[in-house]
């Protein structure tokens, strides 16, 4: 076994059962934008993205980027700035806002007539869409398939009865050739009820193991002390390319 897989199995949690039931509401979440709890936001974007970029892209242009629960992460700019082209979904008509209004992007908005009370934020250049949903309604506005799909602060928010739709749904959104780059997050689950929640490499091999290999390519120490108030002292970020089988 190599250093970095052995070091991977050391830390993980047994049971992420305890976690199971506790669920949010779209609701919860767009409450935490109206009442500044997102915590979770990077200002400066995700070093391990930045390290893996090339390894995601593989070389090709023009690719169609999924940002599955994609908040106002920065990194949408980056791969729009690199001439490829950008989807979203994010639930908080506010965090689309922020994230057009601090990247200083213009946009237009328009309805989304599959989608009762769904909008579609879309930047001048054209090539940066979010659209402003529940993911699992997404596929009624045909978003197209998707070559790449970065999930950082997706799988992890998302309820955990609720993740094999989830798993389902990303993988029915991909193109021949894709890779998914997926950050999960590893802490005591009976310490914090999430989210994050708790997702072990044996949940990733159960969702998304019979369509793809998983390539496990960084561990990294990701607490700080705002982690403190979850009673946890340890926080793991795993990073996985996700490609075709
Ligand atoms: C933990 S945050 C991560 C945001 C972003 N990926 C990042 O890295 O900063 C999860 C985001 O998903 C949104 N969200 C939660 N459930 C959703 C759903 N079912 N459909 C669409 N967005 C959702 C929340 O409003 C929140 O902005």
């Amino acid at each position: 076994m190599d250093k970095a897989r052995a070091s991977l199995e050391t830390k993980e949690y047994p049971d992420s059962s305890v976690q199971r039931d506790h669920a949010l509401t779209l609701e919860d979440w767009q409450d935490k934008w109206v009442t500044h709890k997102i915590g979770f936001h990077q200002e400066e974007g995700h070093r391990l993205l930045k390290k893996y970029l090339d390894t995601f892209l593989n070389g090709e242009s023009g690719l169609r980027v999924f940002f599955p629960l994609c908040g106002k992460a920065v990194e949408m700019r980056w791969f729009a700035d690199l001439g490829h082209h950008v989807i979203g979904v994010e639930i908080s008509e506010l965090g689309i806002r922020e994230f057009f209004a601090e990247q200083n992007l213009s946009y237009s908005e328009e309805p989304i007539t599959e989608i009762p009370g769904a909008k579609m934020f879309k930047s001048s250049s054209g090539n940066l869409t979010v659209y402003c949903c529940d993911i699992f309604d997404l596929p009624r506005a045909n978003p197209g398939q998707f070559d790449r799909i970065w999930d950082r602060g997706a799988l992890v928010a998302i309820n955990p009865r609720d993740r094999q739709r989830y798993a389902e749904l990303m993988l029915s959104l991909t193109r021949n050739g894709f890779r998914y780059l997926l950050a999960i997050l590893s802490y005591d689950p009976t310490k914090h009820p999430g989210p994050p929640f708790y997702v072990r490499e044996a949940d990733v091999q159960m969702l998304f193991g019979t369509v793809c290999n998983l390539h496990f390519l960084e561990k990294a120490d990701v607490f700080e002390e705002q982690h403190r108030r979850w009673g946890i002292d340890c926080l793991f970020e795993k990073l996985y390319l996700l490609t075709e089988k």
